[in-house]
């Protein structure tokens, strides 16, 4: 459902990070819709592509997906320098890619640590690094949303490396609230609980069984709609709520409330069935691996 005027974002210059899939993709849409011109990045060109194209025929709005692995600091400053080349300053940004899996912590080895922290905790913070530093030496105004998880709170068995990078952005999101507040940038941050995307459900949901049905464990009695999440990340991103800042809004149907949120009740899994597992997440990985140019 539509809840805002039509160009409601009308001048607003807004990077995804992540916005080829999933709900990087949901924020996107919307955020065109209403009339803000959108950048998307992630590492697989094709994808960026297809979905640039699909959301910019649908909403006559400029989309253009720029392939970067915010990995890499330098890549992420030439996509911002990029960027601002292109049409000025952003005016938003939205960390949202990420990298995760499910694995019992003492299977992981130092790489597998890093691969999902390099991306989340220390890619998320050179973008908005190289974003924050031209906004504060140009005095513009900007917000900034990070997408989290409920993990934060209570944290994330089976998924300690996510759990511990996402904390840091929370973090992050409340020190530069304050920091940065004097500069009028804001940091407000969504912490969702499910909302199924082929990404997430291939790596953290490989099959229903493994973790029991997901709706009964929610209050609401149901996953949650992609509107719902695109509704928040439009309201964040709007110059209508100027005084928010430094916080971080679960959007989950009350589960980390009731049932913690996280995957807790894998403790019961065994040696063959961790094994499977991680058979399952490597063939989708590697699928999407070879839609990588590195
Ligand atoms: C243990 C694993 C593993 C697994 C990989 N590794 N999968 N270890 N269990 N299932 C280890 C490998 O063995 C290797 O270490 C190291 O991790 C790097 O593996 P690569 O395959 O080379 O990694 P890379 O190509 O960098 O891929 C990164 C990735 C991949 C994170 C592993 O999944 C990816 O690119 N993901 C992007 C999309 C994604 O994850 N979306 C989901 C977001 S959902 P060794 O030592 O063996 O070399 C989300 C929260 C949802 O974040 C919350 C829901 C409620
Ligand atoms: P997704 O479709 O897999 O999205 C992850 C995106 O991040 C992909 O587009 C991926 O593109 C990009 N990405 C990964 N590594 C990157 C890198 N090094 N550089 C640039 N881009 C990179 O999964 P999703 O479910 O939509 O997740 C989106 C966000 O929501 C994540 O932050 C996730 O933690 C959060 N979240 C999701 C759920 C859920 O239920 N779905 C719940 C809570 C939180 P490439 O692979 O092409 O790089």
């Amino acid at each position: 459902m539509n809840i805002f005027k039509d160009g409601l974002l009308k001048g607003k210059r807004i990077l995804v990070t992540g916005g080829g899939t999933g709900l990087g993709e949901v924020m996107a849409e919307a955020y065109a819709k209403l009339g803000a011109g959108v950048y998307i990045c992630g590492r697989r060109a094709s994808v960026l592509d297809e979905t640039a194209k699909k959301i910019s025929d649908a909403t006559g709005a400029k989309v253009k997906g720029i392939a970067c692995d915010i990995r890499v600091a330098e890549a992420v400053e030439d996509m911002i320098a990029q960027i601002w080349v292109d049409g000025g300053a952003l005016t938003g940004l939205v960390n949202n890619a990420a990298g995760n899996f499910i694995s019992r912590t003492k299977d992981l080895s130092p790489r597998g640590f890093n691969a999902i922290a390099d991306i989340v905790f220390r890619g998320s913070f050179y973008v908005t690094l190289a974003c924050g530093k031209r906004w504060i030496e140009a005095g513009d105004k900007a917000s900034v949303i990070s997408i989290l998880t409920t993990w934060i709170w209570n944290g994330g068995p089976f998924t300690v490396p996510s759990a511990m990078s996402k904390a840091g952005l929370n973090i992050m999101t409340k020190s530069l609230a304050t920091e940065w507040g004097p500069n009028g940038i804001r940091l407000n941050a969504i912490a969702p609980g499910p909302f199924p995307t082929k990404g997430a459900w291939e790596r953290l949901n490989p099959k229903a069984s493994n973790r029991g049905e997901t709706s009964s464990t929610i209050p609401m009695g149901r996953v949650g709609e992609m509107p719902e999440l695109a509704n928040l990340a439009v309201f964040l991103m709007s110059d209508g709520c100027d005084y928010l800042t430094g916080q971080t809004i679960a959007l989950d149907g009350a589960m980390h409330l009731a049932s913690g949120g996280n995957f807790a009740a894998m403790s019961a899994l065994g040696d063959e069935d961790w094994e499977r597992i991680r058979g399952e997440i490597r063939s989708a990985n590697d699928k999407d691996k070879a839609q990588r140019a590195v």
